[in-house]
C-alpha cells in the first residue's frame, strides 16, 4: 500500500495540529494510531505529548521512531479492551480499508466514554486533479479500488463516521492548487504505485517521463476530510 506522500505530509501539519488541540491530545494518556504506516503521526504525537503512543498496523514499520510502540494488527480487530483507550488516530487510512465503518466501529468500542477519535487527512481521489495531467491521480485512486478499498474515502467520511455511531466536527481542506517543485514528490508515488503492482513497469516509465518533463508546471489539487468526534452514547 502506498505511505503518506510527503506533499501531503508537510502541508498538512497545521491541520493536523489543530485537530491535536481541539482534540486536547496533550492531555490523553493511551494514545493509539491505527494504520499508522512507517509512523510519522504516532511519533509527531509523542513528541508533542512526551507520551508513548502505540501505532498498529498490518505491518512493522521499517525502523521505528522514537515515542512509538509498534504493535501488529488489524483495524477491523483491535487487540485493546472496551473503553480502555484515550484517543484513537487514523491518517490516511480509512480509504485503504475494506470495511471503514466495522474499523470506526471498532475504534469506538475501545475508546472510555470520553475518548476521542482523529481521522486526519482522508483524500477524496475521485476529485483530485493533476495538472498537466499525467495519469498519476487516476492511477492512484484505480490502485486504491482494486485493493478494496474507498478512494472517495473523504466524501464518504460524515457518513461514516455517523453509521459508526459518533458526532463529529468535520472539515474539508479548501481545493487549492499545491504546486509540486520537485518531481521527486511525484516520482515516489509512481515507484510505489509500480512496487504494489498497479502500474506495469511499461506503465510506470511513461508516467515517470511525464513527471519529469512537467518539472516547473507540476501542480495538484486534492480535496482532504478531517474529523474530530466522540462517540454518541457518551
Ligand atoms: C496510506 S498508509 C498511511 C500510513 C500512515 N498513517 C501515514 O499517514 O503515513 C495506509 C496504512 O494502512 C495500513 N493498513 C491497511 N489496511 C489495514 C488494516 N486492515 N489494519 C491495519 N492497518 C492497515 C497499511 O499497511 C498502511 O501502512
Amino acid at each position: 500500500l502506498l505511505p503518506t506522500s510527503l506533499f501531503q505530509f508537510e502541508r498538512t501539519r497545521p491541520m493536523r495540529l489543530a485537530a491535536y488541540r481541539r482534540a486536547e491530545l496533550a492531555r490523553r494518556g493511551r494514545v493509539v494510531e491505527v494504520g499508522a504506516g512507517e509512523c510519522p503521526v504516532a511519533a509527531e504525537v509523542a513528541a508533542r505529548t512526551g507520551r508513548a503512543v502505540w501505532a498498529v498496523d498490518l505491518e512493522r514499520p521499517a525502523a521505528v521512531p522514537e515515542g512509538v510502540r509498534p504493535l501488529r494488527g488489524d483495524a477491523h480487530h483491535l487487540s485493546f479492551t472496551d473503553g480502555s483507550l484515550d484517543a484513537v488516530l487514523f491518517h490516511f487510512v480509512l480509504l485503504w480499508l475494506q470495511d471503514p465503518v466495522g474499523a470506526l466501529r471498532e475504534a469506538r468500542r475501545v475508546l472510555a466514554r470520553d475518548g476521542v477519535l482523529l481521522v486526519l487527512a482522508e483524500p477524496d481521489l475521485t476529485a483530485r486533479r493533476d495538472e498537466p495531467d499525467t495519469g498519476l491521480g487516476r492511477a492512484l485512486a484505480d490502485a486504491v479500488r482494486k485493493a478494496g478499498g474507498h478512494p472517495d474515502a473523504g466524501s464518504c467520511l460524515e457518513e461514516w463516521l455517523k453509521a459508526a455511531g459518533f458526532r463529529a466536527e468535520l472539515q474539508r481542506t479548501p481545493e487549492e492548487w499545491v504546486e509540486i517543485a520537485d518531481p521527486a514528490e511525484c516520482l515516489h508515488e509512481v515507484k510505489a504505485l509500480r512496487e504494489a503492482g498497479a502500474l506495469s513497469s511499461h506503465e510506470a516509465e511513461a508516467m515517470a517521463a511525464a513527471e519529469r518533463d512537467a518539472e516547473g508546471e507540476r501542480r495538484v489539487a486534492l480535496p482532504l476530510s478531517w474529523a474530530v468526534a466522540w462517540s454518541q452514547s457518551r
